[in-house]
């Protein structure tokens, strides 16, 4: 018999909170407690789950007795400060923050890519960035068939991937200057509606973005190979949610464009949708609230011979974020590791 766990979502009512909530009983993930957590604002708030209603309350340090899982999806500096707390408790932590994913002791996972890498979690796991994950998904077939050598990618990500005001932000924008009315803007360094900001995350060393050094770090982290060579563009588009990323591989031997859809139809989580004379690519209003990657516009490089062009979209999300985080949860739960 299938037994229960009890879980507790530490950011349960942001953007990825909300999903998590929500595939919980999607999925129907055995549970025997439900904990929400989450500021002292939110505390006292109520939350549904399967038509019940849930409580939230305050993280604190003793939020997690008895708790076997615990979902955060908070800030980096909130995952730090009771991450390991949750740990000591006894908790399998699984966090999508930045805080632990370039930690050498903690792995780094999507569940298609490296679950491998799940055997030496010692209570904590890390969830990669929204956009590093339909990215590997997308280039672990094609590196193991022929070697990738080097990805250009630039990126057109969501605002939900900035949180649930961001989404009120963008929403709140749109809805002004269709009025011819002021806007304010709070979240981003500039308006997003109607525009797309080159910049996502503070500018850093070589001035990459936090987000395109992420996308680099993590990438080599979950396929275990540093000799990939990576250059990263991530911008933020008006777009409510998933995530499009335009990506150029090169590898060591050539692959031609139907041994790309062919490994890529293959792939677990991945799905092609690639008929360009009937107009049918991915899209952003057609992959939201669908749990693969998407991929199309697979084409030769027109300058390269060993060099692939494609489009992939995901929604940031779902496998972007609660899903993958589901999705570890479960494979723990099949192998007994909890
Ligand atoms: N959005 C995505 O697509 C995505 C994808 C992958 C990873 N992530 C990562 O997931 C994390 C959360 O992202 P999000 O988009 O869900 O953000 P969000 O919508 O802004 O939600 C943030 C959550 O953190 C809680 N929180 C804030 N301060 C807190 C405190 N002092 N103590 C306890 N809880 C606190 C908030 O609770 P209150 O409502 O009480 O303020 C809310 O539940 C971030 O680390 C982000 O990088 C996001």
């Amino acid at each position: 018999m299938q037994r229960g766990y009890h879980v507790a979502i530490v950011g349960a009512t942001g953007a990825v909170g909300q999903e998590i909530l929500s595939l919980l009983e999607e999925r129907k993930f055995p549970m025997t407690q439900l904990s929400l957590l989450a500021s002292k604002r939110s505390a006292g708030r109520m939350l549904t789950y399967a038509g019940e209603e849930f409580p939230v309350r305050e993280l604190t340090e003793s939020s997690f007795a008895d708790v076997e899982f615990a979902l955060f999806s908070v800030n980096a500096s909130i995952s730090k400060a009771f991450g390991p707390a949750a740990a000591r408790a006894g908790a399998v932590v699984i966090d999508d923050s930045s805080a632990f994913r370039m930690d050498p002791h903690v792995p780094l996972v999507v569940t298609e890519v490296n679950p491998h890498a799940l055997k030496c979690h010692r209570g904590i796991i890390a969830h990669p960035n929204c956009s590093t994950i339909p990215l590997v998904m997308i280039l672990k077939p094609l590196h193991l068939c022929a070697r990738v050598k080097r990805v250009v990618v630039a990126t057109y990500q969501s605002v939900s991937g900035a949180g649930a005001r961001a989404v009120d932000e963008l929403d709140q924008q749109t809805r002004a200057l269709m009025a011819s009315g002021p806007t304010s803007i709070s979240v981003f360094p500039h308006q997003i509606a109607f525009n797309c900001l080159p910049q996502i995350d503070a500018f850093g060393e070589l001035g990459y973005t936090g987000e395109e050094w992420k996308m680099v770090r993590e990438t080599h982290k979950i396929l275990e190979d540093d000799s990939i060579r990576m250059s990263t563009t991530t911008v933020r588009v008006p777009v409510f949610r998933c995530h499009s990323e335009a990506v150029n591989i090169e590898t060591e031997h050539k692959l031609s464009v139907q041994d790309v859809r062919q490994l890529l139809a293959a792939a677990p989580g991945v799905a092609v949708i690639d008929d360009p004379e009937k107009s049918q690519y991915p899209m952003p209003i057609t992959v939201t609230g669908r749990d693969e990657v998407f991929v199309g516009r697979i084409r030769q490089d027109l300058s390269h011979d060993h060099a692939i062009n494609l489009w992939l979209v995901s929604d940031n999300l779902r496998k972007g974020a609660a899903l993958n985080m589901i999705q570890i949860m479960e494979l723990l739960c099949a192998e007994n590791r909890r």
